[in-house]
């Protein structure tokens, strides 16, 4: 593989999400791999002191590159944790020889440029019960299972464990200064999360029986505990009901989370191609008491790593969030062409 043709890869890599839009990877490629390593200049000490969220994003990263080059035609397979002496080298993704592309590669390839996050109220639209079997498959193939919170306990227990997370971290001026440190006014901003893509509301009003990360928690003004008056005869708002699934692993190390983000990766791309969106709901599992709590009160064998909420969209995505340009996170190895 040439550097044109890695420069490809990569772009297609950095599409992935990345908790906060901190897209904390570098890329090293040589003729016949490439090295995906976590750069620790994009910590987020206070939400993710263990990296295990830019893990489980680097894994995502990882699995939009395998995407990328199987729909160019080449055999690749991922190597995680390829260098015992250096925990930062997440993955070597190998190219092997040729091999036929299949529609199934470029249906997933052709869907990376369109995925993103929405955070916007879905359409009262249930995700069809055969696309989550599919979804469970694959996940089950890289050793990750996917439990979708249907059971109305388990739903109440969940929600439950958001608010407690979100209440935490509202009034914890550590997590406030760091995600204020990555919210961006700039539309054309390369990374963190531009303000036009989430909702100016609080998300406690939001008619919705799930309650989505606020954003911009200290820069709203003094919220009414009450809905502003309106139409007494209106009738309530429709309350969003998404489908929500929880991502989990049988072990918690960096294996685990790479593996984690590789089924999310590819989680968003068959759902992407199938019309779907998605945001991610990780609030209770950012903070360790609440994601025990949520292991014995789900009665989890294993370790919950990523809750998302899917659903088709009511609306056209407002804004994308930026990336870093490719030539900013890709070297080359001494030979490549
Ligand atoms: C591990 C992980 C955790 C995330 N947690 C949240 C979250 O709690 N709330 C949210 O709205 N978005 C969350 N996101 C989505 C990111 O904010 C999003 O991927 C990033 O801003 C880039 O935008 P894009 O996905 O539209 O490309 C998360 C993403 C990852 C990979």
């Amino acid at each position: 593989m040439d550097e044109q043709g890695w420069t490809a890869v990569v772009a297609a890599a950095t599409r992935a999400p990345s908790i906060h839009n901190t897209q904390p990877w570098r890329f090293v490629a040589a003729p016949d791999r490439l090295e995906l390593h976590l750069d620790p200049a994009r910590a987020l000490p206070v939400l993710d002191p263990t990296a295990r969220q830019q893990v489980i994003s680097c894994g995502a990263a990882a699995e939009f590159a395998v995407v990328a080059l199987r729909a160019a035609g080449h055999r690749a397979e991922a190597e995680l944790l390829p260098d015992p002496a250096d925990p930062d080298h997440l993955v070597s993704v190998h190219v092997g020889p040729p091999r036929e592309v299949t529609e199934e590669d470029r249906v997933l390839a052709e869907a990376i440029g369109r995925r993103h996050t929405d955070r916007a109220p879905f359409r009262p639209r249930a995700v069809p019960v055969g696309l989550v079997d599919r979804l469970q498959e694959d996940a089950a193939a890289v050793d990750v299972w996917l439990k979708p919170i249907t059971a109305s306990d388990e739903e109440v227990a969940t929600v439950f464990l958001i608010s407690r997370a979100e209440e935490m971290e509202r009034s914890d001026p550590e997590y406030l200064a760091e995600l204020k440190g990555w919210l961006r006014t700039d539309p054309a901003a390369a990374d963190g999360v531009p303000v036009v893509a989430v909702p100016s509301e609080d998300p406690a009003t939001r008619p919705s029986n799930w309650l989505i990360r606020d954003f911009v928690v200290g820069s709203r003004g003094p919220q009414s505990a009450f809905l502003p008056p309106g139409d007494p005869d209106a009738p309530p708002p429709a309350v969003e009901r998404p489908s929500v699934v929880l991502l989990g692993t049988n072990s918690d190390d960096r294996t685990a989370w790479l593996l984690a983000g590789r089924a999310l990766g590819r989680l968003l791309l068959v759902a992407t191609a199938e019309g779907l969106v998605a945001s991610p709901l990780t609030q209770a599992l950012d903070w360790p008491a609440t994601r025990t709590r949520m292991r014995t009160r789900l009665s989890l064998v294993g370790y919950p790593q990523m809750l998302l909420r899917m659903g088709y969209p009511a609306t056209a995505p407002t804004a994308t969030a930026g990336r870093r340009p490719v030539a900013e996170v890709l070297s080359f190895a001494p030979g490549t062409g």
